[in-house]
């Protein structure tokens, strides 16, 4: 695969910390320092589609294509409003294309949900099984917080990325990987309205329940060993990598990683301070951003590295 364009779109309304500081038993000095974040966009009278879709059309755009031109749909995400029709359909209406036209499919590996894609979305075109693929990630995380809850509400934001994909030799090396670890994030349907009892015991009537400071502790192990691994396996130094997207969770996952890997902090682009944790739309949008300021330019070796619910550590290699 190689990517031949790159959109993403925010909802417009900004949140800081002392907003939510107004309802929560929290503070903006508590959330900076342990997170990094300071602000978040949420999505209020937009609706999480139309992002989505916006994303999409400008990758298409960027690529210099027309939505006629792509024959396959990817969509990672774990909150569209919909349990089914999944995601990437209602894109493929919005953006005009009337079917039957071509497959669309969603990918729900959470946080890893862009990464995994790209590997998968790699082997569908080195089959011949698809020529020009529309990869979106889009995620609307502030629907499934509890805002009663500060130990998850302060953490998470919406946003969409997306990228065109067509066939090429870009992708260099990749290891996808996951430890079936049921408890460390769980999102259940917000419909069960039952108190939720894990394997841990945790009661709790909150869609989402996680273990912060043990998805924090496996991200930085996951992230730095696969990093490692997967730049050795591509026959590379990490001196060679140009950028590394990591996930955007937390400020001090990152810092920890890169520290760990002994690298200058401008190879680190960061969004999380201003766009909370968006999930899988995470890297897409670093992605998008660092393109379009001329900071990513061709030619450069990027690594993307995400981790999250599972749990799932992905690490991929390519030339952009
Ligand atoms: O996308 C992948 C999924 N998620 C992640 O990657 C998240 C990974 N984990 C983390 O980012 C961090 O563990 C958190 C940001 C979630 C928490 O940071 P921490 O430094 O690990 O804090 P902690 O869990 O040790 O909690 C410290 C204290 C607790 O109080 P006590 O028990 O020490 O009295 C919490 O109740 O901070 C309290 N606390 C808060 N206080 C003010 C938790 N949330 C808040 C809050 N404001 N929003």
């Amino acid at each position: 695969m190689k990517i031949i364009g790159t959109g993403s779109a925010l909802p417009k309304k900004v949140v800081n910390n002392d907003m939510l500081s107004d309802f929560l038993e929290t503070s903006d000095e508590w959330i900076t320092t342990r997170t990094g974040i300071s602000t978040r966009r949420i999505i209020t009278d937009e609706r999480f589609e139309d992002l989505a879709t916006e994303a999409a059309a400008r990758a298409i755009d960027a690529a210099g294509l027309c939505p006629d031109d792509i024959d396959y749909i990817v969509c990672s995400n774990v909150s569209n409003l919909y349990i089914t029709p999944h995601l990437s359909s209602i894109i493929m209406g919005n953006l005009g294309m009337k079917g039957p036209v071509c497959p669309t499919m969603d990918v729900n590996a959470a946080c890893v949900g862009f990464v995994q894609s790209l590997d998968v979305c790699d082997a569908l075109l080195a089959t011949g099984r698809a020529h020009n693929i529309l990869l979106v990630a889009a995620e609307e995380c502030t629907r499934f917080c509890d805002w009663n809850d500060r130990n998850c509400a302060v953490l998470f934001g919406d946003g969409a990325g997306a990228v065109v994909l067509t066939k090429g030799n870009s992708l260099i090396s990749s290891k996808i990987t996951t430890i079936p670890m049921p408890d460390v994030i769980v999102y259940r349907n917000p419909m069960e309205a039952t108190p939720f009892e894990t394997r841990e015991g945790i009661d709790t009537h909150s869609a989402l329940v996680m273990k912060g400071r043990e998805v924090f502790r496996m991200a930085v192990t996951s992230a730095a060993r696969d990093i490692a691994r997967v730049t050795e396996d591509a026959g590379l130094k990490l001196e060679d990598i140009d950028h590394f997207l990591l996930h955007q969770a937390n400020l001090r996952i990152n810092e920890a990683i890169r520290e760990n890997l002994r690298q200058p902090q401008e190879k680190f682009p960061t969004n999380v301070q201003r766009f909370g944790n968006t999930s899988s739309a995470s890297i897409p949008l670093l992605l998008d951003e660092g393109i379009r300021e001329g900071r990513i330019k061709q030619g450069d070796t990027i690594l993307m590295s995400a981790f999250g619910a599972g749990f799932v550590s992905g690490v991929l290699i390519l030339k952009y």
